[in-house]
């Protein structure tokens, strides 16, 4: 899906005024030559207008609805907390706006598989924030992936734990009616993706999944982004994951294992890694990555120097989505069938925690 060449200037509006609209997506958008950014929304209006003022845009709602009414944006990005995500990219899909929307594109299959399928209805495009895919040991990793450098890839490890690291204590964060999990949708949907975007998003079959809340509830871990409603108290909502494991069988013979935490009693971890008949690596952050295999009997550790390669992958995700609408066909989205394996996979996580026992999906 396309835009039609009538939509030659990108018209977005942003629902949901919050730290990723102010950091992220404005800054970005507004980066680019044929976009403008024409409307903040947020339920918090003086928080709309404060970033709006700032960044010289001209709208300012806290009704999303009417915000689609009046300005008609052709672009819409949806940044609010989880649970509002379904209903905001539907109403912004059938106004006729192409969505970029936040992870977790949805807290269940039925629900982001709706969400795609109103998207397709419409012609527009849908996809997800999930922007780790384009850091550059990501890219780096991938490149050796299509060139066959690891043979065949049966088994992945993906994982991210902070030792302290909770966002928003007490905010919508650690609430599990807005948000629907913790560090797993948070940011374990970002190590799933850069796992998964490697092993080339193969279907799922079985996921088994623990999680925990051994931190929060204490008011301990807290840090690294939002803002905490109520620090220093162990009297904050928190009824979320902040540590959850994961064991995912493939339908190709794949398997997955996984494991995040907001906080936990270990160093700070980020690590994705590929396990292939002639080959495996070790994908780390900004710069780090290491390639394994064996050349004439010697096993051999190879460093790709990628200390050239652009970082802001958060940057290339959005200039990848504008330049996609733009029908550039070298600029491929995350797509439909990559956001639902993804959900699918969170959804079977905390279905099989909740049951304690493997559960079947796909
Ligand atoms: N891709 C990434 O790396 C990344 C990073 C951070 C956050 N996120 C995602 O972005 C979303 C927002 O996160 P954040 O960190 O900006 O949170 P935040 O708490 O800073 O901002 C959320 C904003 O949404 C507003 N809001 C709540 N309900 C609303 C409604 N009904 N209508 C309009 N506005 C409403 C709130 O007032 C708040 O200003 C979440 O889904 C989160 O998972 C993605």
């Amino acid at each position: 899906m396309t835009a039609t060449s009538s939509e030659k200037t990108w018209r977005v509006a942003m629902i949901g005024a919050g730290t990723i609209v102010q950091v992220g997506h404005i800054p970005r958008f507004k980066e680019i030559k044929n976009v403008e950014v024409v409307a903040v929304v947020d339920v918090n209006e003086a928080r709309a207008r404060l970033v709006a003022d700032e960044a010289g845009i001209v709208n300012v709602y806290s009704d999303y609805k009417k915000m689609l009414a009046e300005v008609k944006p052709n672009v819409v990005v949806v940044a609010t907390p989880n649970t509002f995500h379904k209903p905001m990219a539907i109403d912004a899909l059938n106004a006729g706006a192409h969505v970029l929307c936040e992870k977790p594109l949805a807290l269940t299959y039925a629900d982001a598989k709706e969400m795609m399928d109103v998207a397709a209805a419409n012609n527009r495009v849908l996809t997800v924030g999930t922007h780790y895919r384009w850091t550059p040991p990501v890219q780096a990793a991938k490149a050796h992936v299509d060139k066959g450098f690891f043979g065949e890839i049966y088994a992945a490890r993906t994982v991210w734990h902070r030792r302290s690291g909770i966002p928003g204590f007490g905010s919508w964060f650690t609430n599990n009616d807005l948000a629907g999990g913790g560090s797993l949708l948070d940011i374990g949907i970002h190590a799933l993706d850069r796992a998964l975007y490697l092993m080339g998003y193969p279907q799922p079959v079985t996921v088994s999944g623990a999680t925990y809340a051994k931190f929060g509830p204490r008011g301990m871990g807290l840090g690294g982004w939002g803002v905490d409603r109520q620090p220093g108290t162990s009297k904050a909502r928190f009824d979320v994951d902040d540590l959850t494991w994961g064991f995912v069988r493939f339908d190709n013979g794949m398997a997955l294992q996984f494991q995040v935490s907001w906080a936990a009693h270990i160093p700070t971890q980020f690590q994705t890694e590929l396990f292939g008949t002639e080959g495996g690596a070790s994908i780390g952050d900004r710069d780090q990555i290491e390639l394994y295999t064996n050349l004439n009997g010697q096993d051999v550790v190879i460093k790709p120097d990628i200390s050239s390669a652009p970082v802001n992958s958060y940057g290339r995700l959005i200039e990848n989505f504008v330049r996609h609408l733009d029908g550039d066909p070298t600029a491929v989205v995350i797509s439909p069938r990559e956001s639902l394996i993804a959900v699918q996979i969170i959804e079977g996580l905390l279905r099989s925690a909740e049951l304690g026992e493997e559960v079947k999906i796909g």
